[in-house]
């Protein structure tokens, strides 16, 4: 046995017990004739003590060579400290040591194995283990576990079945890149690995189980974000006989499940707003609804004089921002700054001062008069003390940039508070979107999404119109969760083809296998998924997945502990049937 308790564990109550404890040494005070060492395990920190009056002499001898991250085996008894740790589990007691084995000598490890390390995001990368050992990132690990747990206990309880689906497949579009693999079997050809299990979730619908779901992988080659990994993980969720309501219902259940147990905290029935309400109030489908700064649409009270921005732009659009009318003209300046950067892409910003008295003072002071202004200030909610800033442009992009700066300004105002939780479904999204680069409708979710029957008919004249059972779900101004309801049905489902631009034999190679399925007798049926990550991150109060990842990828999509990507030798591509000229 190596060990009797763990190194968090041990009380008062344990006086005078005789234990053996095995952890790795996280650091050590040798007074010369008294030497304490922390001994730290996954649950704690458990303080030794090697007394020369009271330890066999070779044993503190041995203790004197301990150094840091030492793998050690300990047995001695608990004895009451004499200065007490009361910021510490374990801090009423040490353990006198009698038998000390070392298990495994470390090198000094690159950086302090500490909560506040030394170490920078590279260093920590290359050595992930060792980062593991630290606080932060086990108990971010250990988190994510309690999360999945309940996740599985709710849709279990919920009769979910939980399915594993094949990773070797034939590419799913879900929008991204796919990463593939060679097949050495099949010289010449491919599998790639899935975007999401979607095809196969519906196959399974067909297949009658009826409740769905699987804690999966998922992969993508796609750009790099803080809150995008290449392979990352869903809760994948597919459920027959429903309609968009019962799975809205499901999910929310499961979400406000998991707000209670996790954070203890209870949510009323989750909003919802549609895309087309999301993009004109917030600029954005996945709005952090925590604060206000909504957005007031300005051309009705701002093209009526003479200023020529403005009479130019598609939408001129502003917030209020509470308290910002103190300040700065340096500050304003930077803010301007900050939207024209080519990230943000704005060609310039209007702001107007709500001052105490009532009156506004703006940087259109030449154009508009304080009536003007009056209803600016009423349109955008802004009160005496707030700031008003003013863009415009084109809809879309107008749209985008406010949703930036709104955001930014949030930030910097310290009204995204990480343990306040604000979750909403985004409903009516639009079934296509335009995409300028193939110039071509593509699917705004992926070509399985049903579209909303009453708007079927706009299909050939007006598909940019077409809304879709479509629905995300929000919290905190992420997108944790998107799904569908799907088309079930051959017909429905070669037309979306069509319309998205397969030709028949395309569509037959890519998707002959579901549209096969749909021809014997496919339930209706919908579902979603969530990005566990993401949604571990943001309910761990964080945006930046990585870290609750075990051994996440970097920016530039490299495990750097194993470098990976690597290149392979001539012989395995050869295997492969892939041409060694072919290596860069
Ligand atoms: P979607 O593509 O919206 O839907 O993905 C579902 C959720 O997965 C998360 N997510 C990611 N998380 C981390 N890194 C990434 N690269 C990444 N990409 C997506 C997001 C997102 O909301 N098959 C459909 C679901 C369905 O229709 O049922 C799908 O995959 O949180």
């Amino acid at each position: 046995m190596y060990r009797s308790h763990n190194c968090g564990e041990l009380k008062i109550s344990h006086i005078n017990k005789e234990v053996t404890l095995a952890g790795w040494v996280q650091k050590t005070r040798d007074k010369g004739f008294m030497i304490w060492v922390d001994l730290r395990d996954r649950y704690g920190i458990t303080q030794l003590i090697f007394d020369e009056s009271r330890t066999d002499k070779a044993v503190f001898e041995l203790a004197k060579s301990l150094g840091r991250e030492f793998v050690i085996q300990v047995k001695g008894t608990v004895i009451e400290r004499e200065s007490k740790n009361p910021n510490m589990a374990t801090g009423d007691i040490e353990i006198l040591v009698s038998e000390l084995t070392v298990l495994n000598a470390a090198v000094t490890p690159p950086f302090t194995i500490e909560d506040e390390t030394d170490g920078g995001e590279d260093i920590r990368m290359k050595y992930r283990y060792l980062d593991i050992r630290r606080n932060p990132v086990k108990n971010s690990l250990l988190f994510r576990h309690k999360v999945a747990q309940e996740v599985r206990n709710y849709l279990s309880a919920k009769d979910f079945c939980e399915v594993e689906t094949p990773y070797l497949i034939k590419s799913t579009p879900e929008g991204a890149r796919d990463f593939v693999v060679p097949s050495r079997m099949n010289p010449g050809q491919f599998y790639a690995l899935p975007q999401s299990p979607q095809t196969f979730k519906q196959l399974l619908m067909v297949g009658g189980m009826d409740k769905y779901f699987q804690i999966v992988k998922c992969f993508r080659d796609e750009d790099l974000r803080a809150d995008r990994q290449p392979e990352f993980t869903q809760i994948d969720c597919e459920m027959a006989f429903v309609e968009q309501e019962d799975i809205l219902n499901v999910f929310e259940g499961l979400t406000r499940h998991l707000l209670k147990e996790i954070k203890g905290i209870e949510v009323a029935k989750f909003p919802r707003m549609t895309y087309d309400h999301a993009m004109r109030t917030y600029g954005n489908d996945k709005p952090d609804i925590r604060f206000g700064m909504e957005f007031g649409e300005l051309n009705q009270f701002s093209k009526h004089k003479e200023f020529p921005v403005f009479n130019a732009a598609e939408l001129v659009v502003g917030i209020a921002v509470p308290g910002a009318g103190e300040y700065t003209r340096k500050e304003i300046d930077g803010l301007i700054d900050w939207v024209k950067r080519p990230q943000v892409g704005a060609s310039g910003m209007v702001y107007v001062k709500c001052n105490e008295d009532g009156t506004y003072k703006s940087s259109v002071d030449k154009f508009y008069d304080q009536d003007d202004l009056s209803n600016w200030a009423k349109t955008t909610g802004a009160k005496a003390g707030d700031m008003i800033f003013v863009l415009s442009g084109p809809a879309d992009k107008t749209r985008a940039q406010l949703s930036a700066l709104r955001m930014e300004l949030a930030t910097r105002l310290g009204l995204r508070k990480p343990e306040e939780f604000a979750p909403l479904w985004v409903v009516d999204f639009p079934l296509l979107e335009f995409d300028e680069e193939s110039g071509r409708y593509h699917a705004m979710h992926h070509p399985f999404t049903s579209p909303k029957p009453e708007d079927m008919h706009l299909l050939p004249t007006d598909p940019g119109k077409v809304r879709a059972n479509a629905y995300d779900m929000v919290l905190n101004g992420n997108e944790i969760g998107g799904g569908s309801i799907r088309i079930h049905d051959k017909e429905t489902q070669q037309l979306m083809f069509k319309y998205l631009g397969f030709t028949e034999e395309e569509a037959r190679n890519q998707f002959g296998f579901l549209m096969d399925a749909f021809q014997f007798g496919a339930p209706p049926h919908g579902g979603l998924a969530f990005g566990l990550d993401r949604l571990v991150a943001i309910l761990g109060g964080q945006e930046t997945i990585r870290d609750f990842i075990a051994f996440p990828k970097n920016n530039s999509g490299r495990d750097v502990m194993i470098d990976a990507p690597s290149v392979i030798d001539d012989k395995q591509l050869e295997e492969l049937s892939i041409k060694v000229d072919s290596k860069p």
